[in-house]
């Protein structure tokens, strides 16, 4: 699903250059439930922009879908963000001037969802993260907690078929997070690929897979999965 290929990031200054990613070379099959850490700084934003078509690479190929991205029209992006990939946003990202309801609901219209259907998606997101009581409300009335539910809602409301997650339970009580993650999982089991970022060992390993990003430079891990010992 996606492949990445000698890819580096890098910002020019007058006489220096900074290099954010160094010769990244990536594999992740569908179905695939990956969890990116490493440092503040490393370069796991930029990255997971970059997967999610939002920035482009300095040098490197990227290929979606055995596709380059390399010189992708503005169109097939619109109709990628529209239908294939949800993100949750390290900074919420919702739409000031929209309440809850509609925060969730537009990229529903945008995917073409029917009315009704809409409705019911809306609601049961609304229902499940317990802020029917909110819908109404603007984003500034909210806490960070309660932005961060509402940019998980808005990103896995369409079902993409790639969800990239930000740091999604950064502003999250542990109970709150642990649900995001059951949650996550579940999506992962019905097929949905993710990449998450996150600062949290215990999240992490709801992943079948780490990478951890030090220095701009990608080490890959499996997650080894204990077999409950029932005594
Ligand atoms: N537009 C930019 N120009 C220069 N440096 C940038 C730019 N965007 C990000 N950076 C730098 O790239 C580094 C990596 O950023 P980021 O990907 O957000 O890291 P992380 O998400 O791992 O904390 C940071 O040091 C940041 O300051
Ligand atoms: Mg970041």
């Amino acid at each position: 699903m996606i492949k990445l290929k000698e890819i580096y990031k890098y910002y020019d200054a007058k006489l220096q250059r900074t290099f954010i990613l160094k010769d990244i070379n990536l594999e992740i099959k569908e179905g695939e439930f990956v969890s990116i850490m490493g440092p503040s700084g490393a370069g796991k934003s930029t990255l997971l922009n970059i997967i999610g078509l939002l920035d482009e690479p300095s040098e490197g190929e990227y290929h979606f879908y055995d596709e380059s991205m390399a010189k992708i029209k503005e169109k097939k992006k619109v109709e990628y963000h529209r239908n294939h990939i949800g993100f949750i946003f390290q900074a919420y990202h919702l739409i000031e001037e929209m309440t809850v309801y509609e925060n969730i609901e537009t990229p529903l219209i945008y995917k073409g969802v029917k009315n009704k259907e809409r409705k019911a998606i809306v609601a049961d997101l609304l229902d499940r993260f317990n802020m029917v009581a909110k819908k109404d409300l603007f984003p500034t009335q909210l806490s960070g907690g309660q932005q961060q539910l509402v940019g998980i809602a808005r990103a896995i409301a369409g079902k993409p078929k790639l969800l990239l997650a930000d740091e999604p339970t950064g502003n999250l009580h542990t109970t709150q997070g642990r649900m995001i993650m059951e949650l996550l999982k579940t999506l992962n089991n019905e097929g949905m690929t993710i990449i998450q970022v996150t600062h949290n060992q215990e999240f992490a390993k709801y992943g079948n897979r780490i990478i951890n990003l030090v220095d701009g430079l990608v080490e890959d891990s499996k997650v080894e999965k204990t077999e409950a010992i029932n005594i």
